[in-house]
C-alpha cells in the first residue's frame, strides 16, 4: 500500500484516484476548484461514466480515498504523485504544456525527497524532461504512465487494461510505479521516458487512421452497392486486423483521438519527419461528417434550405455525456450550412449551443415536423425507438442512420425509406 497523490480531477484524474484507491493504495486527490472538490466529498460526479460513482463513494467510505483543494494536503505525505491535468490542443496542433508546468512548479516545494512524478497526461514526446526542470529537485523522479481509458467504460478499462506502460530514467524507478498496479493481471511495459510518451499517441492515432480507412470503406461499399457490414466483418476476421473498432460511423471525435492525432503530426514535423497517414486520417474524418450530410441533402432534392432534419444523438460516442469535438455536432453544423434547421434529442445532453439547431426532449419530439430523421451517436434506446410514431411524426420520410442502430427492414416496412450513399464524388 502506497501513499499517493492524483492531481486534476477531470476523467483521467477521477478514474486514477478512484482505480487506485480501489487497489487499496491511500490516495489524496487534488483539484484546485473548491466546488468540485466539495461535490466529489460528498461522492457525487461531475461527470457521467458507469460505474465510476459507485467506488467513489466505496473508497471515500472505506477511508483509501480523499479529496482536497490544499496541494500540500496532497503532496507532502505522498511517494507518487500522478498528474492528470488537462493537455489541450494549441493552435498550431501542439499540446499545451502548460497545465502540467504549471502544476508541477506548485507542488515542487511540498514534495518529499525520493517522491516519483508520475506524468499520466497526454504529453508530446520529451516532456518528462520539461517536467523535471520544472520541479528542479534531484531528489525526485519523473516518470510517464499514459492512460488508455475509453469514456463510457474507463471503470472497466482500468481494471482490466491491454496493457500498463511506464517509462522512467530507470528500471528501478519504472517498477516502483508499475509495483503500484501489482493486483491488476496484464502485458506490462517497463520503458523509457520517451518510448512510454510515444505508445500513447502512436496507439491512438493508429485507431484514428483504422477508423478512417473503416468509413471510407463502408462509403465505397455504399457506393458500388456491397454490405458493407458483411466487408468490415470479413476484413475482421483476419487476425492481423482484429474484428474492433470496425464499426464504420459519421466520423471519429471526442477528446482525444482529434487532438492526439495533430499533436502526433506535430511531434513528428518539429522532428523532420512525415506522419502523411495522419494527416490523410483527419482529412478522411473531415470528408466522413460531410458525406453524411451530403447524403441528406441529396435524398431531400438537393437542397436543404427551408427543410427541418431531425437528430438523434449529440455526443461523441454511446455511454457518455461528452460533445467535445463530435462527429455529430460536425455533421449537423453541415447540415445548418445547407441551410437546414435541425432539431436534435440525445439522453445525455439538455443544451448545447449552436446556431440553427435546437433539443427536444424525445425522440417523436425531435421528429415532428422533420423532412428527415438522422442517428448520429450510436446510444441504444435508439434501437427501440417506435418507427410508426416517429414516422407519424415527421413531414417526411428519409432516414440516414450512420451508426447501424435501427433495424432497417423493420423502418422500411413502417414506410422508412434510406437513401444510398452520396453520388457526388468526394
Ligand atoms: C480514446 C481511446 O480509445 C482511449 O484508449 C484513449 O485513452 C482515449 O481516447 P475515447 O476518446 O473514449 O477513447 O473514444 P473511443 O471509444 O476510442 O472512440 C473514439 C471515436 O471513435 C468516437 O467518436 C467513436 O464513436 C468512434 N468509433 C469507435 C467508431 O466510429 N467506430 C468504432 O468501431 C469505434
Amino acid at each position: 500500500m502506497s501513499k499517493i497523490a492524483v492531481i486534476g480531477t477531470g476523467y483521467v484524474g477521477l478514474t486514477t484516484s478512484i482505480g487506485l484507491a480501489s487497489l487499496g493504495h491511500k490516495v489524496i486527490g487534488y483539484d484546485l476548484d473548491p466546488a468540485k472538490v466539495e461535490m466529489l466529498q460528498a461522492g457525487q460526479l461531475p461527470i457521467h461514466e458507469p460505474g465510476l460513482g459507485e467506488i467513489l463513494t466505496a473508497g471515500i467510505e472505506s477511508g483509501n480515498l480523499q479529496i482536497t483543494s490544499v496541494l500540500s494536503e496532497a503532496v507532502s505525505e505522498a511517494d507518487f504523485v500522478f498528474t492528470c491535468v488537462p493537455t489541450p490542443q494549441d493552435e498550431d496542433g501542439s499540446a499545451d504544456l502548460s497545465y502540467v508546468i504549471s502544476a508541477s512548479a506548485a507542488m515542487k516545494e511540498f514534495l518529499k525527497p525520493g517522491a516519483v512524478v508520475v506524468t499520466k497526461s497526454t504529453v508530446p514526446v520529451g516532456s518528462a524532461r520539461v517536467v523535471e526542470d520544472a520541479i528542479g529537485r534531484s531528489d525526485v523522479e519523473v516518470a510517464s504512465n499514459p492512460e488508455f481509458l475509453r469514456e463510457g467504460a474507463a471503470v472497466h478499462d482500468f481494471n482490466h487494461p491491454d496493457r500498463i506502460v511506464v517509462g522512467a530514467r530507470s528500471t528501478e524507478v519504472a517498477q516502483k510505479v508499475m509495483d503500484l498496479y501489482s493486483k491488476i493481471d496484464c502485458p506490462k511495459i517497463l520503458t523509457s521516458q520517451a518510448t512510454a510518451e510515444l505508445i500513447k499517441y502512436a496507439s491512438n492515432s493508429f485507431l484514428a487512421i483504422k477508423l478512417s480507412y473503416v468509413n471510407d470503406i463502408a462509403a465505397l461499399c455504399e457506393a458500388v452497392g456491397a454490405d458493407s457490414q458483411e466487408v468490415l466483418h470479413g476484413m475482421g476476421l483476419d487476425t492481423r486486423i482484429g474484428n474492433r473498432f470496425l464499426e464504420p460511423g459519421p466520423g471519429w471525435g471526442g477528446s482525444c483521438f482529434p487532438k492526439d492525432a495533430k499533436a502526433l503530426e506535430s511531434i513528428a514535423s518539429n522532428f523532420g519527419v512525415g506522419l502523411p497517414l495522419i494527416t490523410s486520417a483527419i482529412a478522411s474524418n473531415e470528408a466522413a461528417h460531410k458525406r453524411v450530410a451530403d447524403r441528406v441533402t441529396d435524398a431531400l432534392g438537393g437542397s436543404l434550405s427551408g427543410k427541418t432534419i431531425a437528430v438523434l444523438g449529440l455526443t461523441f460516442k454511446a455511454n457518455t455525456d461528452d460533445t467535445r469535438e463530435s462527429p455529430a455536432i460536425a455533421v449537423i453544423e453541415h447540415l445548418v450550412r445547407g441551410g437546414a434547421k435541425v432539431v436534435a434529442y440525445d439522453p445525455m445532453v439538455t443544451k448545447y449551443e449552436l446556431a440553427g439547431l435546437s433539443l427536444a426532449d424525445s425522440a417523436v419530439a425531435a421528429a415532428s415536423g422533420a423532412d428527415a430523421l438522422v442517428v448520429l451517436t450510436e446510444w441504444p434506446v435508439f434501437r427501440t425507438v417506435d418507427s410508426a410514431e416517429i414516422l407519424q411524426a415527421m413531414t417526411g420520410n428519409v432516414v440516414v442512420d450512420t451508426r447501424r442502430v435501427l433495424d432497417q427492414a423493420k423502418w422500411q416496412a413502417a414506410g422508412a425509406v434510406f437513401p444510398n450513399s452520396s453520388s457526388r464524388a468526394v
